[in-house]
């Protein structure tokens, strides 16, 4: 072991996270305490590669350049408007034995670190890494949530939790808690390089090392000199309450590349989009064909007359009456031809003169070199139709058939689609993405994603839908990486016609606690707009925004529930969703996050008597109150419940 003047001693803005990186025996190495208590035991660095020596032995250290920032900057939009980037840093360079050079540099924030590499060289230099040697050697043995790496349906699992010891190869973010910290290790600004997932070292330990998506022939990253990794970065802080609200991942990605986003608009959208995954409308045309020219106007009618600013149609293209259209070898998605019974230039007049902006659908089907060569024109289409924003769909199990959907093919080919689409001044929200890793801030199109089991599963998964406790975990686990199009909002239990065996495991008042628990800027009313129809607590989806000034997790535990409050932006008003698993719970919360002596109208949506997820769900109950900053509120949760609060300031 180093001697301890040998550790490059890193102390986070507040003092309370250190982290310390040295050379010991050749070898590049750090570790992180917090509080005064290991965290990460010594943990190795470095990497080998396919076509030449590894780097990662025989080290010795050079040049050690300290850095520390300070600055805020402002989100174009966001769950919060301004982010503080405070930090303390270094940027070691080791050289190895034969002179090559290797750079690692650290940030150390109040709440949590990063770490990359530079492999520095010639652009022209291209070689192959073999394996990304970094380690994280946990100090406990921690409480982990995870879901599992390299499974078929890919980020679409609910979280399972275990021991560290006993995880398999799991995707990130992994969460782990225990001993006095809550903690999360994923990675920032993953472009041109592999996801990083996770495994241990050896079965029965606590350390975990990077485990790279390869490509199909067992490459894991086809890499030029120059090459800055992504950040590893593990999130830290006293409590998962405290977790649910880091700004690491942001903090640790480059700025807005795109200058003036105003196009890049937060907004409530509904769709032709819940009716086909309860099997009432199709995809494919035929008699009950969802997105037909009638349907849309229809649609686009009641949102202008609700207040809902967009409106989603899938299966408005060519393509969708292909047999298994999502396991095709190849794709016969047309992206810029509508179906017949769908007439796009009528449907973009008819929402121009309504006030209302169509959210365009690029469905793939996994099909990624055929998409790439429609691209142009099919934004090029969707830019004269006047559309702002397009959900992508990814549905297959490998790209083009081969490649994992977090490879570095899949990495740079979304890339690809994200950069092109800002060139039309267009926002995508891909579902069947590679993870998040915070590009938002340097690519503000990239609004939102889906990347963990949405709503869809409870519509018409043949597994009868998700469990109460998922959305009890998605707050301290996917949230982490940023924003998630689950499409919240049902309203309407009873949809057994075609879906005998599934159900949505939550009260309708859950329903509308997940439009402020689960931040995205483009947030789904996922029902269908006769089911809204007449309904009272519609009112709380038509008053929620989805761009906020500032965000709060009240408290929460991993499991067992949340509460989340957030300002509007451009609004003194704030909002609180809260929610539980499986079991009902009362939950005593202090209002101090509302300015104090300001009044404010409180209207609380709450489980009504009786409510339960497996019985009652729809049973809410609405009323009104005078708050302020010093009243403490009693919410009733019901089994699989949850509650509203708008909170408006007289
Ligand atoms: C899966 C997506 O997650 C879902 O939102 C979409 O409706 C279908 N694919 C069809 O594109
Ligand atoms: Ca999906």
């Amino acid at each position: 072991m180093a001697r301890a003047q040998e550790w490059q001693e890193i102390r986070s803005p507040d003092g309370r996270l250190e982290v310390d990186f040295a050379v010991d025996q050749g070898e590049a190495i750090y570790r992180a305490s917090f509080k005064g208590k290991p965290i990460i035991d010594r943990s190795l660095l470095g990497f080998r590669f396919k076509d030449r020596q590894s780097l990662e032995a025989g080290f010795t250290l050079g040049d050690v350049k300290r850095t520390a920032t300070d600055t805020t900057w402002a989100q174009p939009w966001g769950e919060r408007h301004f982010v503080r980037d405070a930090s303390n840093g270094i940027v070691a360079t080791v050289t190895a034995a034969d002179g090559r050079e290797l750079r690692i540099e650290f940030r150390v924030f109040d709440d949590g670190f990063g770490f990359r590499y530079i492999l520095p060289g010639d652009p022209k230099d291209r070689f192959v890494i073999s394996d990304e040697v970094t380690q994280f050697a946990f100090a406990q043995n921690y409480r982990a949530w995870w879901i599992p790496a390299y499974r078929e349906k890919f980020s679409e699992y609910e979280y399972s939790r275990s021991a560290l010891s006993a995880v398999p190869a799991v995707q990130t973010p992994l969460t782990l808690e225990g001993d006095g910290v809550a903690m999360a290790v994923h990675e920032a600004a993953l472009v041109d390089y592999a996801s990083m997932n996770l495994r241990l070292v050896a079965d029965n330990t606590k350390t975990l090392k990077a485990d790279l998506s390869p490509w199909s022939n067992g490459d894991l990253v086809r890499a030029r000199g120059g090459l800055a990794t992504p950040w590893r970065a593990i999130l830290v802080a006293d409590n998962a309450a405290k977790l649910a609200d880091s700004r690491l991942i942001l903090n640790l990605n480059e700025p807005n590349r795109l200058g003036d986003v105003s196009w890049a608009k937060p907004m409530k959208y509904i769709g032709i989009f819940w009716g086909m995954h309860i099997g009432r409308y199709t995809w494919e045309p035929g008699p009950d064909h969802g997105a037909t020219t009638a349907r849309a106007r229809q649609y686009i009618d009641w949102a202008a007359a609700n207040g809902i600013p967009g409106v989603l149609f899938e299966g408005w293209n060519k393509g969708w009456d292909a047999p298994q259209w999502w396991l095709n070898g190849h794709s016969r998605f047309t992206q810029n031809e509508a179906a017949t019974d769908f007439d796009m230039d009528a449907v973009a007049a008819h929402a121009r003169a309504r006030g209302v902006e169509i959210v365009g659908h690029h469905e793939t089907g996994a099909q990624v070199q055929d998409y790439l060569r429609q691209l142009d024109p099919a934004l090029d289409y969707y830019e004269r139709h006047g559309v702002k924003a397009i959900k992508l769909g990814y549905v297959g199990t490998r790209l083009d058939m081969t490649e994992w959907p977090d490879g570095q093919y899949a990495v740079e080919n979304f890339q690809k689609v994200v950069e092109a689409a800002a060139r039309h001044h267009i926002a995508v929200f891909p579902h069947e993405p590679v993870k998040d890793t915070g590009l938002r801030r340097t690519w503000p199109n990239l609004m939102s994603r889906e990347g963990a089991r949405g709503q869809e599963y409870n519509g018409g998964s043949p597994d009868t839908g998700n469990s109460p406790d998922h959305l009890a975990i998605v707050p301290f686990t996917r949230m982490l990486s940023g924003p998630f199009d689950y499409t919240p909002g049902v309203f309407n239990f009873d949809y057994k016609a075609k879906r005998p065996h599934n159900r949505v495991p939550s009260t309708l008042a859950q329903q509308l606690a997940l439009f402020v628990v689960l931040y995205s800027p483009v947030q789904m009313a996922v029902d269908l707009p006769e089911n809204y129809e007449g309904n009272p607590a519609f009112r709380f989806i038509h008053d929620v925004p989805t761009d906020w000034e500032e965000s709060r997790t009240l408290m929460g535990e991993i499991g067992e529930y949340v509460v989340t409050a957030r300002q509007g932006r451009n609004t003194e008003d704030w909002f609180l969703g809260a929610l539980t698993n499986g079991n009902a719970r009362k939950l005593t919360v202090p209002l101090d996050f509302l300015e104090p002596g300001k009044r404010y109208e409180a209207m609380i949506y709450a489980d009504g008597p009786g409510a339960d997820w497996r019985g009652a769900p729809e049973r809410v109950s609405i009323r009104r109150k005078v708050v302020t900053a010093r009243s403490i509120m009693t919410l009733s949760l019901a089994p699989g419940g949850g509650q509203a609060i708008r909170f408006r300031a007289l």
